[in-house]
């Protein structure tokens, strides 16, 4: 049993204003989640009503983890798109406002598009994909900014059975082209340029150059600044002039409830990243139930997600679950920080927003710049604040309750993953009092459990109890991922070989003798920065492309303001020198490789990488130098050369 830790006493009762909407208390959340997992198919079967079937399911779960098949609501027939969009319409409800757009310039054009609209935009994109040739099970790649086009292009490839693969903005050409050519997409969604406080971004420019490597057979080009680009005869083509004379009237194509509905792709600890495949009902389902019940979400609320749509937070709660619970969703383009550190205050109080869900990164480095940037502005509708991404230590989460939400209203910590499809652990607005630091507890039909290097179980919820160890989770859940994309064997290997018969989530984490959840981080080669999940394999394939280097070895260490941040050991061939010089153009050479989000923090060229007699690299030492714990470095005994880590330890960066 783990020692008790200091923290797990430390609760923030859950506010008066948290009584249910959509949400649940504390009697109904016990029962539901009883019944979640005694009653798995009856559940789940009743939180499927609440999607318009063609035809419904008569098997709701049908999964095994060994071997690895996981299938849901598998004779059900429904199409995503007409749950997120016509079916409000139809309903009555089409003069609701689907999405508000707030523009990067605070001067620029607001725009709000209700479903009607939406349902005509998603129909007319749909039917301009069809034109370019576009058809049911291909795969349509969106590199969008973050304009409401990027999500009518993704609801236009769900309405017509398409395979959408969204690559977030800050990804390089040569990551567009190996994600386009893993999933063989013929067919690239782009714009002109995005803009991220007040930059522009070149991404019809990166799509170009990513199809000189991998050709593909078109490009859409949605017109957003104006910039100029270049449009290759035959391949490229303007939405706004192919969309021009298709017909307003698409009709949403009949999808089985496991045909592919996404690829998404998310880094490992080893090889390049995975196409992380998610498919149609259970995702539907899942997106649906879980934005009900964490947002406790009311009729007419704005609901805003900081995220990307190119992340799986947007696709969840940006696109998905708030669209399909008929809701309000604001969709952002710019940074925190532009023009001003009050940006996002601004925003709540211009939109009157009342559910706000962001990353630690972002309270962070906001919280850094003073409560006067927050306090200047009206946050009085706020009703309800969410964290995601990487675990919020207790200060940023203070600060968060206290300074954004007055102390007044519930914070949601939300742990999941790009694999779970949506949230799996958090504390329910309604239902739960809160610990700051911790995610909370399990959501509907999830059974966590904790277990030890050798698959030992320390802790469940059938156990109970206290303990720290790897957090796997035993039983499948409707928004699970269903396989990596052409390559089953490596979501077995992946996911299920660690411990066999489970799903091992790469994290660590504590559980409480309150079945509170305290992620502790990744236990394996991967780091998250600002929130974004990057493989440090990733990191040292692109360093070891340059000719100058012999050997890189990349691991995290604690950032203020990023949560971890990337610190490279490089090793230069025989007659290449250090420099200031060489530092500066292999920062710029990964971010050229990956994308802007990888740029390394610390460059730490050494002379020579602790090794093992049989030559394994001892990441351990390197990471505790790295993270200035020099004085722990365990046992260096098997090292083949144990004088290089005190070479090592001299020449460290970040001190
Ligand atoms: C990894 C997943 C969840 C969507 C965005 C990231 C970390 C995520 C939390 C949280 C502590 C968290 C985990 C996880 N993580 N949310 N609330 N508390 N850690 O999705 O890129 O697939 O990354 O992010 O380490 O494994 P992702």
């Amino acid at each position: 049993m783990a020692d008790q830790h200091p923290h797990d006493h430390d609760i923030v009762t859950r506010p008066a204003i948290a009584m249910a909407g959509t949400g649940c208390d504390a009697e109904q959340y016990a029962a539901l989640y009883r019944r979640s997992l005694d009653d798995s198919d009856g559940f789940w079967a009743e939180q499927a009503k609440r999607i318009d079937w063609i035809t419904a399911p008569t098997r709701i779960a049908n999964w095994s983890f060994d071997p690895v098949d996981i299938r849901w609501f598998e004779d059900g027939v429904l199409n995503i798109c007409h749950n997120a969009v016509d079916r409000h319409v139809e309903a009555g409800r089409g003069d609701r406002t689907a999405l508000i757009f707030e523009p990067d310039d605070p001067s620029g054009e607001v725009r709000k598009i209700s479903y009607a609209q939406l349902q005509r935009e998603v129909a007319i994109f749909a039917n301009t994909l069809k034109k370019l040739g576009v058809a049911k099970g291909d795969r349509v790649t969106i590199y969008m900014p973050m304009v409401p086009e990027g999500a009518f292009a993704m609801l236009a490839c769900a309405r017509i059975g398409a395979i959408h693969s969204v690559i977030f903005g800050g990804f390089s050409p040569d990551a567009i082209a190996g994600r386009v050519e893993d999933c063989r997409s013929d067919w690239i969604v782009t714009a002109d340029e995005g803009l991220r406080g007040s930059k522009r971004i070149p991404l019809k420019a990166n799509v170009d150059t990513a199809c000189d490597k991998v050709p593909v057979k078109g490009v859409l080009v949605y017109r957003h600044t104006g910039g100029d680009v270049a449009m290759q005869e035959g391949r490229d083509h303007w939405y706004h002039e192919l969309s021009a004379d298709v017909s307003r009237d698409c009709p949403c194509e009949p999808m089985q409830a496991e045909d592919p509905l996404f690829i998404l792709y998310t880094s490992g600890s080893t090889g390049k990243p995975k196409g992380v495949l998610h498919t149609t009902g259970g995702y539907a389902v899942w997106t649906e139930t879980t934005f009900r019940y964490v947002f406790d979400y009311r009729e007419d609320e704005v609901f805003w997600c900081t995220a990307d749509i190119g992340w799986v937070t947007g696709h969840s709660y940006i696109v998905y679950g708030p669209l399909l619970n008929g809701a309000t969703a604001l969709m952002f383009e710019g940074v925190p920080n532009y023009p001003d550190h009050d940006r996002f205050w601004q925003v709540v109080d211009k939109h009157k927003v009342n559910i706000f869900y962001t990353a630690p990164t972002a309270i962070r480095s906001l919280m850094r710049e003073g409560k006067d940037y927050v306090t200047r502005h009206d946050l009085s509708t706020l009703r309800l604040l969410g964290s995601v991404g990487e675990p919020i230590n207790p200060e940023a989460w203070r600060w968060y309750y206290e300074t954004v939400g007055k102390a007044k209203i519930p914070v949601v910590d939300t742990w999941w993953q790009t694999e779970t499809g949506g949230i799996m652990i958090t504390t329910l607005p309604g239902a739960h009092d809160m610990k700051p630091g911790s995610a909370g507890r399990a959501f509907f039909g999830i059974a966590p459990q904790l277990v030890d290097g050798d698959g030992k179980v320390l802790a469940d919820e059938a156990t109970g109890g206290s303990a720290e160890g790897n957090l796997c989770i035993t039983r499948s859940w409707p928004g699970q991922a269903r396989t990596v994309y052409g390559d089953h064997d490596r979501f077995v290997q992946t996911y299920f070989s660690t411990y066999k018969g489970k799903y091992f989530t790469g994290d660590g984490c504590r559980r409480d003798d309150d079945g509170y959840y305290w992620i502790t981080g990744r236990v394996d080669d991967v780091i998250n920065v600002s929130g974004h999940r990057m493989g440090t394999a990733e990191v040292e394939s692109a360093l070891v492309l340059h000719p100058k280097v012999a050997e890189a070895a990349v691991v995290g260490y604690p950032h203020e303001i990023k949560g971890q941040g990337i610190y490279c050991y490089v090793t230069l061939n025989a007659g290449d020198e250090p420099s200031e010089g060489l530092e500066a153009e292999l920062r710029q050479w990964v971010r050229k490789e990956i994308g802007p989000i990888a740029t390394p923090d610390h460059i730490h060229f050494t002379p020579a990488l602790p090794k093992t007699r049989s030559g394994k690299i001892m990441r351990r030492i390197l990471r505790k130098i790295a993270e200035n714990e020099t004085g722990s470095l365990g046992d260096t005994s098997t090292l083949a050369d144990p004088a290089i880590v005190e070479t090592l330890i001299e020449t460290r960066k970040n001190r």
